[in-house]
């Protein structure tokens, strides 16, 4: 029992840390945070982000056609199997608020194909998906990528 509650003690710490990291940060000229990548790791995140808009309007148009099955691929194609690449080095410049809201963002989209799995219906999905975007412009409004100078 005591093991246990160490381990889960340890789990939350190491959790906690996860999140409240610093990151590569520097201040910017428009009050958002710079995320400061180098010109790969911009690129990739850059990728990403435009593989969220696809994302986005796939599942959104699988909504509108009622074509769950869809819906389900897509949103979970968007979801946190999409992270399982990325790598180590670049998370740990993600300061941790950012981190939160993109991971919370992919577990939305999770929440999305599972919900479709179980044949909610095309409104309330499209409730999530509206939702969801609000993870999108609440990231944008608070930090940007830098375009780097010389490579990092
Ligand atoms: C965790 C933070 C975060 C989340 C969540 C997020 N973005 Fe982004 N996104 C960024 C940042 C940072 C940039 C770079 C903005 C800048 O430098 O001004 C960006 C840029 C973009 C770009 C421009 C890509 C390019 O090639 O320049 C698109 C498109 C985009 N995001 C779409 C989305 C969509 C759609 C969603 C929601 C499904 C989303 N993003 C969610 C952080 C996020």
């Amino acid at each position: 029992m005591k093991n246990v509650i160490i381990v889960v003690l340890l789990l939350i710490i190491g959790a906690l840390g996860f999140i409240m990291t610093k990151g590569s940060v520097a201040p910017s000229t428009d009050n958002r945070i710079n995320v400061v990548l180098n010109k790969d790791e911009r690129d990739l995140v850059l990728d990403e982000m435009r593989q969220f808009l696809i994302s986005v309007q796939g599942v959104s148009s699988a909504i509108t056609n009622n074509d769950l099955k869809k819906v389900e691929e897509l949103a979970h194609k968007a979801g946190m199997a999409a992270e399982l690449n990325t790598p180590g080095a670049l998370l740990q410049k993600i300061p941790g608020g950012m981190k939160k809201l993109g991971f919370g963002t992919r577990g939305l989209f999770d929440d999305i194909s599972a919900a479709a799995k179980a044949g909610e219906e095309p409104l309330a999905l499209r409730k999530r998906l509206d939702s969801l975007m609000n993870n999108c412009i609440a990231c944008h409004a608070a930090y940007r990528l830098p375009e780097p100078l010389r490579d990092l």
